[in-house]
């Protein structure tokens, strides 16, 4: 009899290890200051970590509902009307999610068919191209350029086809630091306005804006809004990413057919942390002062590495920054980034990995979501270089 591998059927064929984890593996063994993978090596606020061993000690240690807990919805829903002046039925309209990576899977999985088209701007965050896979769709790139990784919507527009079925968008934009201004959600408005894709607004940085700016969610755009599922990491808001907490807002029509697929992938999210969340969200400074508190680190960061020969913009959003090595090496960006883990002790993610076909821009990512101190030897280290 022929012997036929299991994995002869794997449908992920081109899935291999990721960046973050060969990084992460080499920055361990080598002892790297690690400034490669999105999370904070901080702890979150103890308050919120008492509220969860209160929800426990309560009781609340069984199913929540599938939704989510309504009190947190709620309070989803408030939050997002003062922001954004838009109102998402709790009931209806908001669902909690083990992060914003179940979000953006339930979502893709909901709508996506074989053969649909997905719009996916590259560089992108490594969770969307497996999920529109998986469901026999096929993703196709819009490749932005450094260093300022702008979208050029007349391009963006000539990618849409009878197939496209969605839209993916990240803002601010993991891993180049860029936000979509108010323009460019227009523009886009105004492109998808004749038609019936779905947005999917991947907002999980949504409250790291920096220099005074404003975070322009699709759902402050009534079209979008609309046909908008809006997608949100507590994890990366509280620094708490191990507990994988996030929310997903869509109108009720989309919510509904989402709910379908969320309750047989999860049925539901960690209930004591949603009891938890509910409590800790109703006061507004602890996601709007999280502005400031990162961009002092940005701001440190930079100022340290100002006399370095690293060329940047500074970041605009998110917990990264691009930073361009053309003055230091003229190297693979992959190359300098194992480089740096093994000889100088500090890991950074290559971007090549977000970009198609690994296209090579000299950017290394950094994540300066990190404790003074070890910001501070980061600094030393990348001024030697
Ligand atoms: C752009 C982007 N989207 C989604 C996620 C996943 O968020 P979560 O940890 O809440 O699933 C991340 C995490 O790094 C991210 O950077």
């Amino acid at each position: 009899m022929d012997y036929t591998p299991l994995t002869k059927a794997s449908k992920l064929t081109e899935v291999k290890t990721t960046i973050f984890t060969t990084v992460g593996n080499l920055a361990r063994k080598h002892k790297a200051i690690d400034l490669s993978q999105g999370f904070p090596n901080f702890q979150a606020d103890s308050k919120l970590k008492s509220l969860v061993s209160e929800a426990i000690n309560i009781g609340y240690n069984q199913y929540a509902p599938m939704q989510g807990y309504y009190g947190l919805r709620e309070v989803i829903s408030d939050k997002i009307e003062t922001l954004h002046n838009r109102e998402y039925n709790p009931e209806s309209e908001i669902t909690v999610t083990v992060g914003a990576t179940q979000a953006i899977f339930t979502a893709i999985t909901a709508f996506v068919n074989k053969g649909d088209e997905v719009i996916v701007i590259k560089p992108a965050y490594d969770c969307y191209e497996p999920a529109i896979i998986l469901n026999g769709g096929i993703p196709v790139f819009v490749q932005l350029n450094a260093p300022d990784y702008k979208i050029d919507w007349n391009i963006f527009r000539s990618k849409i086809s009878d197939k496209t079925k969605m839209v993916i968008i990240n803002t601010p934009h993991n891993p180049s630091g860029t936000m979509l201004t108010k323009w460019d959600m227009e523009q886009l408005e105004n492109i998808l306005k004749p038609t019936n894709i779905i947005l999917l607004s991947d907002e999980v940085y949504e409250h790291i804006i920096f220099d005074g700016q404003v975070h322009e969610s699709a759902s402050r755009f009534t079209d979008l809004a609309n046909r908008s599922f809006v997608c949100a990491s507590f994890g990366k808001t509280f620094h708490v990413t191990g507990w994988k907490m996030g929310y997903c807002a869509a109108p009720a029509e989309l919510m509904a057919e989402f709910r379908k697929v969320h309750q047989f992938a999860v049925f539901c999210v960690d209930h004591p942390v949603q009891r938890a969340l509910a409590i800790y969200l109703k006061n507004p400074s602890h996601y709007l002062d999280l502005n400031n508190f990162y961009q002092q680190k940005r701001d440190f960061f930079l100022e340290g590495i100002k006399s370095s020969k690293f060329k940047f913009k500074p970041s605009k959003g998110t917990y990264f920054q691009l930073l361009d090595y053309t003055h230091i090496s003229n190297e693979e960006d992959e190359a300098i980034g194992k480089r740096l883990i093994t000889k100088n002790r500090i890991a950074s993610i290559p971007i090549s990995s977000f970009n198609v076909d690994n296209r090579n821009d000299h950017m290394l990512r950094f994540c300066f979501a990190k404790k003074q101190k070890t910001l501070e030897k980061a600094v030393e280290i990348l001024c030697k270089l």
